[in-house]
């Protein structure tokens, strides 16, 4: 088997997590160029942005860097569902004093498709990585086709082995610390899902390929750890949320390098699918978890104007604050610096 370095053609096994609406090229240059692997998040980004910032990226760096996609099935608009959700948010609306008819019934993320492809094909990106699952088996040869390396999560032994049969060259094993969306896609029992060290060593036995750890990890002893259960590499998202280049808003920085910090919890009330996030007051009222909530992504265009009206405001009780449960290592540096820090972890493997 080879070694995540001699899969991924990086200086260290170390992935920055693609982490949709905080981040984009800036902070995946960064990271590629201090020996990394820096990635970008597609999933929020118009077919126009994501091709500026595939430009920026591929201009910015002459090492390798991955590009990551949602690859969920967009749901069925389901009328009878948004009205009981809006139902759930009227007395939120009514308080802020905002009218709920005026709500359009946007999609928010949308899943990997042919049309992302063939944005991607010029770009030829070393790593293209996916986030629930991958997407039809033709979009993944197509992928494959231009030599990218394809990863993706897996949340459950199960989950790592049915990527494995599909096409997936390395596995992140995603444990449930981890900030912002829960990657699982074969079951939605969130029973299933398992801490960082319990999954890691059970995946890694498991199958043959790579196994990258993800969830917790915040500092160079958390990569050694990973290392010293099984782990060929590490993906880092929360420690590089308050990164000179990520763009997280300063309301989200804040909470993060705050006490509320220590409580996070897994909520379906921001988009439809569960994803670790700092409680706010909305997590406490509808959820954490919500059955109210419509199907991902439909749960997202009522809560954004909400979301608005309270930011204007200087709050964050409406905004996802995604975070991992461990925040030790959100500091205010230049990315390059954090991965300096985290790499410190691999000297064990020299
Ligand atoms: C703010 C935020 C946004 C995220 N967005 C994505 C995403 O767009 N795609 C993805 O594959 N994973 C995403 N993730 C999950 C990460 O890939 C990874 O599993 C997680 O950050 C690892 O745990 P940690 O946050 O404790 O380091 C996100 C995580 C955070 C914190």
């Amino acid at each position: 088997m080879k070694t995540l370095t001699e899969l991924l053609h990086t200086e260290f096994p170390l992935i920055q997590a693609p982490m949709a609406g905080v981040q984009g090229a800036a902070l995946a240059i960064a990271v590629s160029n201090a020996g990394g692997l820096g990635s970008l998040p597609g999933a929020m980004l118009t077919p126009e942005a994501l091709q500026r910032e595939l430009a920026a990226l591929s201009n910015g760096t002459q090492r390798p860097w991955n590009v990551n996609f949602f690859c969920h099935t967009p749901p069925e608009h389901d009328a009878a569902r948004e009205a009981v959700w809006r139902a759930a948010l009227a007395p939120f609306y009514a308080e802020a004093g905002l009218d709920l008819a005026a709500v359009p019934a946007g999609a928010g993320r949308v899943p990997f498709s042919a049309a992302s492809a063939d944005i991607l094909e010029p770009f030829r990106p070393p790593v293209v990585s996916f986030h629930f699952g991958l997407p039809a088996p033709e979009l993944v040869a197509r992928v494959k086709s231009w030599g990218s390396v394809v990863l993706s999560s897996a949340t459950t032994v199960d989950e790592a082995r049915w990527l494995v049969a599909h096409g997936a060259d390395a596995v992140i094993a995603q444990g449930l610390e981890a900030g912002g969306h829960r990657g699982h896609f074969l079951s939605h029992d969130l029973s299933q899902q398992m801490g960082t060290f319990t999954l890691l060593p059970q995946i890694a036995a498991a199958v043959d390929v790579p196994v990258i750890a993800a969830g917790g990890i915040a500092d160079a002893a958390g990569v050694a750890a990973a290392i010293a259960l099984g782990a060929a590499g590490v993906q880092v998202g929360t420690a590089y949320l308050c990164s000179a280049e990520a763009t997280t808003s300063a309301l989200h920085r804040a909470a993060l390098q705050s006490a509320a910090a220590r409580h996070t919890a897994v909520t379906n009330v921001f988009t439809g699918r569960p994803a670790r996030g700092i409680v706010n007051r909305v997590m406490r009222e509808l959820g954490p978890l919500s059955p109210a909530a419509p199907a991902f992504p439909l749960a997202t265009a009522a809560m954004a104007p909400l979301r608005a009206h309270f930011e204007a405001l200087g709050s964050g009780d409406f905004s996802p604050l995604w975070s991992g449960q461990n925040t030790s290592g959100c500091r205010s540096l230049p990315a390059a610096e954090i991965t300096h820090q985290l790499t410190k972890g691999f000297e064990c493997l020299s």
